[in-house]
């Protein structure tokens, strides 16, 4: 986060640092320039840590920075910003030829004291300046493999100098000042509209304005979009955590997704047109909506339909085989591994289409077609109400496809039974048996296998409990030897045609004494495990759309438990919402 004007820019960065806490929360620091010098506070810990030294901090520049933390334990040294001489930076990225960079300063005689790879970035800076930071930067930058979106300050200059290279960075207009920051919601409430820089800009943020440079120091022109973050979504509203707002927020979430694609959908088609094999990619979260789309896309006649991990997939060979598409979905659109496995794809030939909450990010710039995630900001870290969305984008790709004649999904009723869903369930018993257990494990078969996974995600991430997802038939292939009266398996199921088959592993896991609880929308395995399982009657409905009513209760029972255990479900341990290193 960045700031240039006339205000008191020590408080303006941490309250920028504030909103963009969820994309790393181990540490922080701010940099400010005032009378011409600068004065830096860091620490270990949440952002609320620099409140009061921020506000003291005052002067009219500054920059700061929230981090998650890649090379470098999480403590107050390695902290951003880093300090060269009189060139302090904030560096988002990872920089990949760090350690030799870092072992040719020392040779010169430079002495680090941070673990991280960022500091090399000062230190670069500082050895090329020579009277002009935007110079010195551009020089530092030819040396960099890797990622970076970074911030530069110097002694005596009131003007912050940045470089963008696949890490995202916005620049802002405000009034009577200017902003830069590495998402739009840090901007809610500043700016009306942003700028969004490109792989290889540089940018000098004054109080009079910006400009954007490419790396021959030419001017480049960068038009100004709508910044569509509001505070609304960046408040609790009187909720006690995100998480639980957001997953309220999940029936508005798909009710836009499923109009907004309305717009896309003749586009759509023709990029799905003639395909031969498509490709679903993403990671966590996104990449068990993928493997959604996956199972929806394989009820279409002669379409080949994969789904594999993005940071499995930029890393296996190509084999475009006739029209090959990928379908890339990824909430930020920031994600490192999914956004290159989409420039793999599309540098291969093959069609792309981005299915992403964040329409400037850099997915968007790379894909053919991008559907519209309309789910808002997602402040929590684990994600509920972009999946759910997510879920009803996919479908509509799917459905849109055969006129209905494969898919028959009423996708219109999702919000409403989303809405019901949440309403009507009682989740608290099956959350306290969670906190009891010593590992919980989801099963489902189809579409409710990919729903497992992503219950047993929200619940690992947000309580700590360990376990996993599974295959149901797969259980008596290894996973059996787990059961026993300490755990808890979890079934998932809504697919008819494959319940008596999932009700036979529930009965497994029954004789081996191990925990069971049930989530269903099929009255028959209510009726035949109520005495035996915890069960949880979900509304009846089509298979297509279960998952969002299953989602719905998984994402509640894992915040539930997250409640129970004291721990905080918005920021769990060790994770940040975007993860734009690999
Ligand atoms: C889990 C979660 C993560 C993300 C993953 C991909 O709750 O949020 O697993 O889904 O990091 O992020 P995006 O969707 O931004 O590409």
């Amino acid at each position: 986060m960045g700031y240039a004007g006339s205000g008191n820019a020590g408080k303006t960065v941490y309250e920028g640092l504030l909103k963009l806490e969820y994309r790393g929360y181990d540490s922080a620091g701010i940099a400010v320039l005032s009378g011409g010098k600068t004065e830096l506070i860091k620490s270990a810990g949440r952002v609320e840590k620099l409140g009061v030294p921020a506000q003291k901090l005052g002067g009219t520049v500054g920059i700061g920075h929230t981090r998650w933390a890649t090379h470098g334990k999480p403590n107050d040294v390695n902290a951003h910003p880093h300090r060269a001489g009189s060139v302090t930076v904030v560096h988002n990225g990872e920089i990949e030829n760090y350690a030799e960079l870092k072992a040719a300063l020392i040779a010169k005689g430079e002495k680090f004291l941070s673990e991280t790879d960022s500091e090399v970035i000062p230190r670069l800076i500082n050895n090329f300046y020579e009277g002009d930071l935007l110079a010195a930067v551009v020089k530092c930058a030819r040396m960099l493999k890797g990622s970076y979106a970074l911030l530069a300050i110097r002694d005596g200059k009131e003007e912050i100098v940045a470089a963008k290279f696949r890490s995202p960075v916005i620049l802002g207009p405000g009034d009577g000042c200017n902003y830069i920051a590495s998402d739009e919601p840090a901007l809610a409430g500043k700016c009306r509209s942003v700028c969004v820089l490109e792989d290889g800009d540089f940018a000098k943020i004054t109080k009079d304005g910006f400009e954007v440079y490419d790396e021959n120091l030419n001017p480049v022109r960068r038009g100004l979009t709508a910044n569509e973050a509001r505070e609304q979504s960046l408040v609790l509203c009187g909720y006690p955590h995100y998480m639980i707002k957001e997953l309220w927020e999940a029936p508005a979430a798909v009710k836009n997704t499923l109009t907004a694609f309305g717009e896309v959908s003749g586009k759509v088609r023709a990029a799905l047109d003639g395909a031969k094999k498509i490709i679903f990619t993403g990671c966590g979260t996104a990449y068990h909506a993928a493997m959604l789309g996956k199972r929806y896309f394989a009820e279409i006649p002669q379409i080949s339909a994969e789904a594999e991990y993005a940071g499995e997939l930029r890393y296996s060979p190509v084999y475009p085989c006739g029209k090959t598409v990928l379908i890339a979905v990824t909430q930020s659109g920031e994600t490192a591994d999914t956004v290159e496995a989409a420039r793999l794809y599309r540098d291969a030939g093959a069609t792309v289409i981005a299915v992403t909450n964040c329409p400037h990010s850099a997915i968007s710039r790379i894909a053919h077609v991008v559907v519209p995630v309309c789910a808002g900001p997602e402040i929590c870290v684990a994600a509920t109400k972009s999946y759910s969305a997510q879920i009803a984008a996919l479908l509509s790709m799917a459905a849109s496809l055969v006129d209905g004649a494969h898919i028959p999904v009423d996708a219109g009723f999702a919000p409403e039974l989303i809405s019901e869903t949440l309403e009507n369930m009682d989740i608290y018993a099956l959350a306290e048996m969670c906190a009891r257990s010593r590992g919980v494990y989801f099963m489902g078969r189809g579409i409710d296998y990919a729903v497992a996974l992503e219950g047993s995600l929200k619940l690992k991430e947000v309580s700590y409990i360990p376990g996993g997802g599974y295959p149901s038939g797969e259980l008596k292939h290894g996973t059996l030897a787990l059961i026993d009266g300490s755990t808890l398996s979890v079934f998932i199921i809504t697919d008819e045609a494959l319940a008596a088959k999932s009700m036979d592993a529930v009965e497994q896991t029954l004789s081996r004494g191990g925990m069971v609880a049930v989530i269903t929308t099929l009255p028959q395995v209510q009726a035949q495990f109520s005495r035996r399982a915890e069960v949880i009657k979900l509304p009846e409905c089509q298979k297509y759309i279960a998952p969002l009513s299953a989602a719905a209760a998984l994402q509640l029972l894992a915040y539930r438990v997250a409640v129970i255990l004291g721990k905080d479900p918005d920021k769990p341990r060790n994770l940040a919402k975007s993860v734009t290193v690999e």
